[in-house]
């Protein structure tokens, strides 16, 4: 690590201690505690994953260091900031929830902060989390949220839990399933997924209920199937409820057991993904569906799945099995 980098990581590392104090010390932060608490966080995890408040000022963090005498030619790399028009430096997060983000060294690299409304503070165009900029140091192709702390849980079972967000990650650390990470939103990369596969056999895929979170499903295992070996589940988590919304609603036992018992094969998260947008009811659409399943079966490396699938859609569907396996056997062979 040279000194630079040094340097990038030390102001990330002071930004994350006055954000954090800001949030548990101060009265500035005392609405977004209050938030958190209620959203289910508690002091020792606040602690423990060091997340911060950053005020409603677009000059805080600038003064802050600029006491602190820090070198001020490293601001403008970090991504704590952005530029004016003038040239001047203001800060890039305010009234946000700041959660650190940490590289696999467990060093502070990155910064999301949660936008938090308030009756004072309801600006109704800002996005949901705003990120750090891909800086030198922090690589967004290669960042895992919570990948540090996970690492040696994922090594221990060799099972790692995917989800989308900090907080999905965050309920199920707090319910004792320290083997979550999160993409940061939806899509993976091959960084990613490299760097998983040195360390998990399994894959479970835990994003949000949505639309939106099983369509990213249905990608992400592509790109699994397409750049890894790992062996690949999914917890569909019902209702359209992210997993932190069903932790609140249902409990972090019954979430526990969902994670644990709930996983279901790649083929049965298809099966239920691609007749989500059919009309089944209709002949075309039906065999249009088994046509699709019966690619997604190509896939499929266990024999006995893919006998027990077969019978599943000659039963369903009232197809003889021997036109089934025929049809796989030419898609097999145009496949090659
Ligand atoms: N995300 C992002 N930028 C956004 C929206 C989302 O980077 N404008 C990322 C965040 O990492 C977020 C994840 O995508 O955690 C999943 O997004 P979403 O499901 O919309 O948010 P939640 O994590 O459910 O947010 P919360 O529970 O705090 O409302
Ligand atoms: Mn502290
Ligand atoms: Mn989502
Ligand atoms: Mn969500
Ligand atoms: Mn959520």
């Amino acid at each position: 690590v040279d000194s630079q980098q040094q340097q990038l990581i030390q102001l990330h590392e002071k930004a994350a201690e006055v954000y954090h104090h800001m949030l548990v010390n101060t009265a500035v932060g005392q609405e977004a505690l209050d938030y958190l608490h209620q959203r289910g966080l508690d002091d020792d995890l606040i602690e423990e994953f060091n997340i911060g408040f950053a005020p409603n000022q677009r000059d805080f963090l600038v003064r802050v260091f600029q006491n602190e005498s820090l070198d001020s030619k490293a601001f403008p790399e970090s991504g704590l900031f952005v530029e004016r028009e003038n040239e001047e430096l203001v800060d890039r997060f305010y009234q946000r929830i700041m959660f650190p983000i940490r590289n696999f060294q467990g060093k502070t690299v990155g910064f999301s902060g949660r936008f938090f409304a308030t009756e004072d503070v309801n600006e109704q165009d800002q996005p949901k989390y705003l990120n750090s900029p891909e800086t030198t140091l922090f690589n967004k192709r290669e960042i895992l949220f919570n990948f540090d702390k996970a690492r040696s849980s994922i090594r221990k079972d060799g099972t790692v839990y995917l989800f989308e967000g900090f907080m999905d990650v965050l309920a199920a650390y707090r319910s004792g399933m320290t083997n979550g990470i999160a993409s940061m939103g939806t899509s993976l990369t091959n960084e990613q997924i490299t760097s998983i596969s040195r360390i998990a056999q399994e894959l479970a895929l835990c994003y949000d209920g949505d639309q939106a979170g099983v369509d990213a499903t249905n990608r992400a295992i592509s790109h699994l199937q397409e750049t890894s070996r790992l062996d690949l589940s999914v917890v569909s988590v019902p209702e359209n409820l992210d997993p932190d919304e069903y932790v609140k609603k249902y409990g972090q036992e019954a979430f526990v057991k969902l994670l644990e018992h709930g996983k279901e094969t790649v083929f049965l998260f298809k099966m239920r993904y691609r007749r989500l947008n059919k009309n089944m009811a209709n002949e075309k659409e039906q065999l249009e569906y088994v046509q699709e399943l019966l690619h997604d079966l190509l896939d499929v490396d266990s024999l006995i799945e893919q006998d027990r699938y077969l019978t599943q859609l000659s039963t369903e569907f009232q197809i003889s099995r021997e036109s089934l396996q025929q049809q796989l056997r030419d898609l097999k062979r145009q496949n090659r």
